[in-house]
């Protein structure tokens, strides 16, 4: 604000003090960076700056001539601090042009795709089920595909020249195992029931989501895919777990609470009473749930005495059921999926489509 004062002193500034301001601007003037003009500042206003030490000299005045003289070096003071302050506004400025011209960016340029990976139908169905068979308490577990022929079949109560056999269209590999039998592409997630009852005490509860093999290759049949196995072992195990356990999933995995199953008396060598397990379908529109027909979907039963016995349980204290489920099968009929095949031709356009995003909030495990 003017209140005429500086004026006044101005007035007082003797030839000296002038001169000083004159260089000091000059200098101002001159400085073509922070640092230069900062060194001005310091020259004349630091703590052994030419103006500091004139100021510490009004000492040895006389009171009228230091008053005079003082204010005269407060405006020569004020004069520099005001020239450096504008400096510095030029020197900014300047900088931050340079630095905008330096940085330029075209912003009518199209921006760079951003390539986003999708989660695989069949990882979202493992994680799905995982999600839905863990809040039921069950813990994943999982093996070789390479598995030897003891745990694939015999332990499985499929004896050596069982028909089982010839359904499995088995891939044998080269050579043999260990114990001397032939070691083949497993042709089922059975194998982890008897792994996990020989590595594991009862209680047992685990799900074992993994490839399968089997030489076969049309529309509805690859020769590697997935399966997910479960084995439930405990004491005073009946069916009645069995159909609770597989209600309340398949109506959690296909987000439908009042989806029809049935339990469908069947055969297979590992499971005494052994059942299939079919959902409710409309067989004209695809559609499931309370359709009129019956989809079946999945292979249950009673762990066989016998494959108790093989893993060193005794069938009089220990009971349990087991199930094993075809995953894509599951994941297509979820996801209108029509064709087996493209599942594992790695085609971008079917990932696209079918796979999800692994950042959508939907996607972050719903529906258990
Ligand atoms: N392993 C059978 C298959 O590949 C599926 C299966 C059926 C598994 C019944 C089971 C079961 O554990 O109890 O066709």
């Amino acid at each position: 604000m003017y209140r005429g004062r500086p004026f006044f002193w101005g007035l007082h500034m003797t030839d000296d003090l002038a001169a000083l301001a004159a260089t000091t601007e000059a200098e101002i003037a001159a400085a073509t960076d922070p640092r230069a003009l900062d060194a001005v500042r310091v020259a004349a206003l630091g703590k052994s700056g030419a103006v500091t030490a004139l100021l510490k000299g009004l000492g040895a005045l006389a009171p009228d001539a230091r008053r005079e003289r003082g204010a005269a070096l407060n405006v020569l003071k004020t004069r520099i601090e005001a020239a450096l302050d504008a400096r510095r506004l030029v020197l900014d400025e300047a900088a931050l042009n340079a630095r905008l011209a330096a940085e330029r960016q075209d912003m009518s340029l199209p921006a760079p795709p951003i390539a986003t990976g999708a989660i695989h139908p069949i990882n979202r169905t493992i994680e799905e089920l995982t999600a839905i068979f863990g809040a039921m308490g069950f813990a994943v577990v999982e093996g070789p595909d390479i598995e030897g022929d003891w745990y694939n079949f015999a332990a499985l109560n499929i004896p050596d020249h069982h028909p089982a056999r010839q359904d499995q269209d088995t891939f044998y590999m080269p050579g043999s195992g260990p114990d001397g039998r032939p070691m083949v592409l497993r042709t089922q997630t059975s194998p982890l029931q008897i792994r996990t009852m020989i590595a594991q005490e009862p209680p047992i509860r685990i799900i074992a989501p993994g490839r399968t093999y089997r030489a076969d290759h049309d529309a509805t049949h690859s020769p590697m895919f997935h399966q997910v196995e479960g084995l439930v072992i405990d004491r005073d195990i009946t069916l009645g777990h069995l159909k609770g356990c597989l209600t309340d999933f398949l109506r959690a995995f296909f987000g439908i609470a009042d989806l029809p199953v049935r339990f469908r008396s069947s055969y297979f060598p590992f499971t005494e009473p052994s059942m299939e397990v079919d959902i409710g379908w409309n067989r004209k529109s695809g559609e499931l749930g309370a359709g009129g027909d019956w989809l079946e979907i999945l292979g249950s039963g009673m762990v066989h005495p016998r494959v108790l016995a093989n893993c060193g349980l005794d069938p009089r204290e220990w009971q349990g059921f087991a199930f094993g489920m075809g995953i894509e099968r599951i994941t297509m009929l979820k996801h209108g999926i029509p064709d087996l095949r493209p599942f594992f031709e790695g085609d971008v356009r079917w990932l696209k489509h079918y796979g999800s995003n692994p950042l959508s909030p939907a996607n972050l495990h719903e529906g258990v």
